[in-house]
């Protein structure tokens, strides 16, 4: 049954480890530190990947809290500059897509942490002491599962961090609504936000191209997200289809009335 996984009783549909994960993982930290942001500082790539492992090795894939990766994080933590914080649902490619041009930005998947576990699965074994290759529990199969524990808990130490003028990028053409109360940004990210840290909230509503535009600023749960910003405090304000985000998505759809420059 499901939350029993012991090696032989196969019961979870998620996509197993990623295939050379020590690999990669060591490799992307010492790319990060040495290359994409040396203002990270001195971090000891094998150590870090060690203390990793020993979060989800040799346990039950659906047993491990967000507290459990405390120490990871911990050890990986370095600043982030003020006002480079976005935030994202329902958005994340997008989102990278212009980090990685824009370079002004840090989303998540751009510090170390994200970085280095950005795209990868991974999940133990309660029989053994290799990771479990074959399958992993998928997002919705437990709730503390080794990888949703980890990207909750990397959610929390990175809205914590933030500074000064904040982004946060969402989908006006989502086929539920823009902004869940559930999701990460939602349930996390938000309630980790510091008033006294934070200077201002950018929203900016990206309708998909050729999709439908569901919601805007001042609409929908768009509407209820300004409302929830503004009793704790924040200064906000809200774009909707943002230009330079917009362009980014007109590289697909050159043609698309909306990607024309001299209408
Ligand atoms: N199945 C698999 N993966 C999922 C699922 C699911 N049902 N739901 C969420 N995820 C994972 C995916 O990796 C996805 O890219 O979480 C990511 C974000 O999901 P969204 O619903 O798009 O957004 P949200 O839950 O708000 O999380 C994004 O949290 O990771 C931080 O800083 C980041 O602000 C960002 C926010």
């Amino acid at each position: 049954t499901k939350g029993e996984y012991d090696g032989s009783n196969i019961a979870w549909t998620g996509r197993g480890t990623t295939a050379n994960l020590e690999e990669i993982v060591i490799g992307r930290c010492n790319d990060y530190i040495g290359l994409k942001n040396p203002a990270a500082g001195k971090k000891n790539c094998t150590l870090l990947w060690q203390t990793l492992k020993s979060v989800f090795a040799s346990k039950d894939p659906c047993k491990i809290t967000q507290d459990d990766y405390k120490p990871f994080l911990t050890m990986a933590e370095h600043d982030i500059p003020s006002g480079k914080s976005i935030f994202w649902s329902q958005t994340g490619e997008l989102t990278r897509q212009y980090a990685d041009i824009v370079k002004n930005v840090m989303p998540l998947e751009s510090t170390l942490t994200g970085y280095m576990m950005n795209g990868l699965n991974w999940c133990g074994q309660r029989s053994s002491s290799e990771l479990n290759y074959e399958v992993c529990p998928a997002w919705n199969e437990c709730e503390e599962n080794a990888a949703k524990s980890f990207w909750r808990s990397a959610s929390v130490v990175y809205a914590k961090k933030a500074s000064g003028e904040v982004k946060v990028v969402l989908n006006g053409s989502s086929q539920t609504r823009a902004f869940r109360t559930e999701s990460i940004f939602g349930s996390i990210e938000l309630g980790n936000l510091d008033t006294n840290r934070i200077s201002s909230i950018q929203l900016w509503i990206m309708d998909n191209l050729s999709g439908s535009d569901k919601e805007s600023c001042g609409v929908g749960s768009i509407a209820q997200l300004e409302i929830a910003l503004k009793h704790k405090g924040f200064k906000f304000s809200c774009i909707d289809n943002y230009r330079p985000v917009q362009l980014i998505q007109c590289i697909w759809m050159p043609e698309h009335k909306s990607c024309n420059i001299c209408p």
